[in-house]
């Protein structure tokens, strides 16, 4: 493609200054405190495709948050990209613990990122990865280089699970018809191994409630004689995994697919060092599943983590209590083909046959989503790959994430296409964290990988 460097250099500081008014918006989907920036944000969306080269571009609503939807059809004959994002961003808390306001975006120089990298609450997830492919579109218009058809969702649930969405997809099939769904809001490996995301875990997210005693009794009068359901929950979740940290849920691994010694060997080639991820988030030891890497241990097996844990007195000093309820938190990953709703009649039956006497037990699910691999002998797989050895100057490494996006499972299942998962971010990037950034040399090189796309894949098509 002609001039993507030159067009990117020549435009850089308005591509960064247009990502800084985005994320200055603060579009918390999770806490409806937000509702006007939400909704805000998704009009900002609506404008910047308007200007960059969209030919029709609509709002439309939900029972929650608006799905932002633009096309350029340039042909019939041509194949059609779909292209995912989402606008809305967790929460920013704790808040203490960022060295700068979350939605006061600022550019701060750091060892690994010497151009700069861009902090601020969903820089990386998904306002700066998602904006990479409006940018790409500016350019592919105003340099009349579009090669196919594109279609555009931005939603403003995904943080929250994109139920509406999932609804959305079910009832538009011929709306959202594509040869190929392009997503960047994964990670790579780092800035010199571009990688490309095969697969993503699936996820069961459930809240488990321990009740007791029918008030807070008196631990001194009472302690030893009642069952303390802080005491009861911690056990029972304890006893989720075994001494090898395998689940001890009957049937959990039933559906795991074991990767043959070869697929292992070939993941086990892709350039990963124990010692750096070890002090990037200062621990002195790895822990996890008998038998597996750190890498196999964080994308092709299930996991099971309490996420928070609740009860009790927790305030200032000491209060002798035992508290009548106790509470947490549980997410489940989960590997293709563990059907994420079975999983949680599994965990809902198990935890509940294990409460002894004394208590009763709550189990509530919240949402879920599959897992999803994709083969790397697909036309979109090779045009993505054959981008990045164009703009890296290496072939990418195919790899799986831990993370997931359910609705990337959904789309395979209604809409017939595969996803390919395009991430420019990195692990350290924080995400979900204080502290999130975006590395700006990761921005533009995003921009400047997408176009390329474009053109590989239309190429491959015919
Ligand atoms: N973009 C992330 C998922 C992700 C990040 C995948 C990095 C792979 C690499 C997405 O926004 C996210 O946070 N997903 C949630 C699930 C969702 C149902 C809330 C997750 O993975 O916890
Ligand atoms: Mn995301
Ligand atoms: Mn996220």
């Amino acid at each position: 493609m002609q001039n993507i460097d030159s067009y990117v250099e020549k435009n850089k500081d308005r591509f960064i200054n247009e990502l800084i008014e985005l994320l200055k918006i603060p579009s918390v989907s999770a806490d409806s405190a937000y509702k006007k920036d939400v909704l805000k944000t998704a009009d900002i969306i609506k404008k910047s495709l308007e200007k960059a080269g969209c030919d029709h571009v609509e709002i439309c609503e939900t029972d929650g948050y608006p799905i932002v939807y633009g096309e350029k059809i340039i042909d019939k004959n041509l194949p059609t990209v779909l292209v995912y994002g989402h606008y809305d961003v967790q929460p920013a808390d704790p808040i203490g613990l960022w060295t700068s306001p979350p939605f006061e975006p600022v550019i701060k120089k750091t060892e690994l990122h010497p151009e700069g990298a861009i902090y601020a609450r969903g820089a990386c997830d998904d306002k700066g990865q998602m904006y990479m492919h409006v940018k790409a579109m500016e350019f592919m218009t105003e340099t009349n280089q579009l090669p196919c058809n594109v279609k555009f969702m931005i939603e403003g649930e995904e943080e929250v699970g994109s139920v509406n969405l999932s609804k959305f997809v079910k009832n538009n099939q011929e709306k959202l018809k594509n040869d190929v769904i392009l997503i960047s809001d994964t990670g790579m490996i780092s800035k010199d191994t571009p990688s490309i995301t095969t697969g993503l875990r699936g996820l069961s997210y459930v809240e488990v409630e321990v009740t007791g005693p029918n008030r807070d009794l008196h631990s001194g009068l009472y302690g030893g004689a009642v069952a303390n359901p802080i005491n009861v929950l911690t056990k029972m979740i304890a006893s989720l995994h075994d001494e090898n940290n395998h689940i001890t849920i009957p049937g959990f691994y039933d559906k795991v697919e074991n990767l043959s010694d070869e697929e292992r060997a070939q993941m086990a080639k892709a350039p990963f060092s124990l010692d750096n991820y070890k002090k990037a988030i200062d621990i002195d030891d790895v822990y996890g599943e008998k038998g597996y890497t750190t890498n196999e241990r964080n994308s092709i097996r299930p996991t099971l983590d309490v996420n928070g844990i609740w009860g009790g007195y927790t305030g200032e000093g000491a209060k002798t209590v035992i508290a009548s309820k106790a509470y947490a938190k549980i997410s489940m990953r989960l590997v293709p083909h563990q059907d994420w709703e079975d999983i949680t009649k599994l965990f809902k039956n198990h935890f509940e046959s294990i409460a002894p006497k004394g208590v009763k037990v709550l189990v509530k699910p919240h949402h879920g989503g599959q897992g999803y691999v994709t083969p790397i002998d697909s036309i979109g797989y090779q045009a993505a790959s054959k981008a990045y050895e164009d703009t890296f100057g290496k072939t990418p490494i195919p790899q799986r994430s831990g993370g997931s996006i359910p609705i990337v499972a959904l789309f395979e299942q209604e809409l017939k296409s595969k996803t390919i998962l395009m991430g420019f971010g990195l692990d350290s990037d924080a995400i979900h964290s204080p502290n999130e950034h975006f590395g700006v040399w990761n921005y533009l090189k995003g921009i400047s990988t997408i176009p390329l796309f474009y053109k590989y894949f239309t190429e491959l098509s015919k």
